[in-house]
């Protein structure tokens, strides 16, 4: 199988990690679609969000994953709003098995109150934004996933294993 490990999910949900951890054990290359943006620009996230927006910011994602999608056998992990769009999915799909890693606004504030660096999280209540948004996509990363992991009751050597299960059975 040489289709691209396409991992979506909430900020915060595992899908760095996880991806990492995947491309150890199967040797597969791996790309953070948020990693590969910041050393593109050589700015950090909260600083392209601050100088440029989050639409120019969307827009950087917008052309990795045209780029993204000419490539194969990689491991995937995308910023959590990559499913806003639907050509960027549509894009990633064309060569790639999409894994929706599931959380919960509980796991994901857990996991996220000390981190300063999601901007779109940068507000006075992290936990209700984080409840906001979740709202906002969780029906969108379902739409998407042909495998779906629940990260809130394993740890990430767990979660690796359980995809590696799933895509075997495929
Ligand atoms: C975002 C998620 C972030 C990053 C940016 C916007 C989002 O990636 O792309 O801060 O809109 O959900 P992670 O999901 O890796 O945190």
């Amino acid at each position: 199988m040489n289709k691209n490990i396409i991992l979506i999910g909430f900020m915060g949900c595992g899908k760095t990690s996880i991806g990492k951890n995947l491309s150890i054990i199967t040797g597969k290359m791996f790309i953070d679609t948020d990693e590969q943006i910041q050393n593109d620009i050589g700015m950090s996230i909260s600083q392209i969000f601050e100088q440029f927006g989050e639409k120019y910011f969307r827009k950087l994602e917008n052309d990795l994953c045209r780029q993204i999608s000419k490539s194969k056998n990689k491991i995937i992990a995308t910023g959590g709003g990559i499913v806003k769009n639907s050509n960027n999915m549509k894009k990633l799909m064309e060569n790639g098995i999409v894994i929706y890693l599931k959380s919960s606004p509980e796991k994901i504030y857990d996991n996220l109150k000390c981190d300063n660096s999601r901007p779109l999280l940068d507000v006075p209540d992290k936990f209700e934004k984080i409840k906001e948004l979740f709202n906002q996509r969780v029906n969108i990363y379902e739409s998407y996933a042909q495998i779906t992991i629940d990260t809130t009751k394993n740890n990430i050597n767990e979660n690796t294993q359980l995809i590696i299960e799933q895509l075997q059975k495929l």
